[in-house]
C-alpha cells in the first residue's frame, strides 16, 4: 500500500520534525488545501505549502478542496507540488481542469465526496492518473470511515480496469491501521492518513503498518 501522510494533523510548532518523520517513512506527502467556502473550513495557504515543499524529498500531492482550483495550477507547480487532486463538485469543465494539471507536468487526480457515485467518473477516469475517494465528508481530520465508501473502492476498481488500468484509486478520510486491510481488500492503491499517523504512539510504526497491507 502506498502511504500518503495528511500534513492536516501534523504538529505546526514542530513542522520539521513531522516532515523528516514523512521523509523517512512515508511514500507521498498529502496536502489538504481548504478554502472556506467548498468546504466548511479553512487550512493553510502558499506559505506553508511552499515550506513543506522545500523540506520535501519524497513526492508532494495537493488535494484541492476549493472552488476555481485551476488559479493555483502553476503556483503549485512552481512550488515543487507533482501531482494535484480537484474535486468533481468544484468544476464545471473537468476535462479542460483536468488537461490543465497535465499540461504543466503534474500528475491529476479527481477528487469525488462521499454522496458522489463513482459511475459519473466513467469518461474522466480514462484521463485521470488517479481518482481521490473521500471516506469522510471533506473539511476536517480525525472523523470516522464512512462504511459505504468501501462498495465505491469496488465498484471503481471494475469502471478503471474497463476503461484505464493505470489510473490509481486513492481513499482519504478515517482511514486507520483498523480498516486498512478492508479497504486494501476493496481495491485501493494509495492511502491518505492524518490522524492514524500523527496521533500514534508510534508515528513511523503507523506508516509501516498501513504500508505491511
Ligand atoms: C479531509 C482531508 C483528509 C483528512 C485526513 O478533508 O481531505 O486528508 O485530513 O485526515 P484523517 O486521516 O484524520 O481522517
Ligand atoms: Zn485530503
Amino acid at each position: 500500500m502506498i502511504v500518503a501522510p495528511s500534513m492536516l494533523a501534523a504538529d505546526f510548532a514542530n513542522l520539521a520534525k513531522d516532515i523528516d518523520l514523512v521523509n523517512s517513512y512515508a511514500d507521498i506527502i498529502h496536502l489538504d488545501i481548504m478554502d472556506g467556502v467548498f468546504v466548511p473550513n479553512i487550512s493553510y495557504g502558499t506559505p506553508l505549502v511552499e515550506t513543506i515543499c522545500k523540506g520535501a524529498t519524497i513526492p508532494v500531492e495537493a488535494h484541492l478542496m476549493i472552488v476555481e482550483p485551476q488559479k493555483f495550477f502553476a503556483l503549485y507547480k512552481s512550488l515543487g507540488v507533482g501531482s494535484i487532486s480537484v474535486h468533481y463538485e468544484a468544476c464545471n469543465h473537468l476535462d479542460r481542469t483536468v488537461n490543465k494539471i497535465k499540461e504543466l507536468g503534474m500528475k491529476a487526480g479527481v477528487a469525488i465526496n462521499p454522496h458522489t457515485s463513482v459511475n459519473l467518473l466513467e469518461d474522466i477516469v480514462r484521463i485521470s492518473d488517479y481518482i481521490l475517494i473521500m471516506s469522510v465528508n471533506p473539511g476536517y481530520g480525525g472523523q470516522r470511515y464512512i462504511p459505504y465508501c468501501t462498495h465505491k473502492i469496488v465498484e471503481l476498481k471494475k469502471i478503471i480496469e474497463k476503461n484505464n488500468p493505470a489510473c490509481l484509486i486513492e481513499v482519504d478520510g478515517g482511514v486507520t491501521t483498523g480498516n486498512i486491510e478492508e479497504i486494501a481488500n476493496a481495491g485501493a492503491d494509495v492511502v491518505v492518513a492524518g490522524s492514524a499517523v500523527f496521533n500514534a504512539v508510534d508515528p513511523a510504526k503507523a506508516i509501516k503498518l498501513l504500508q505491511g497491507i
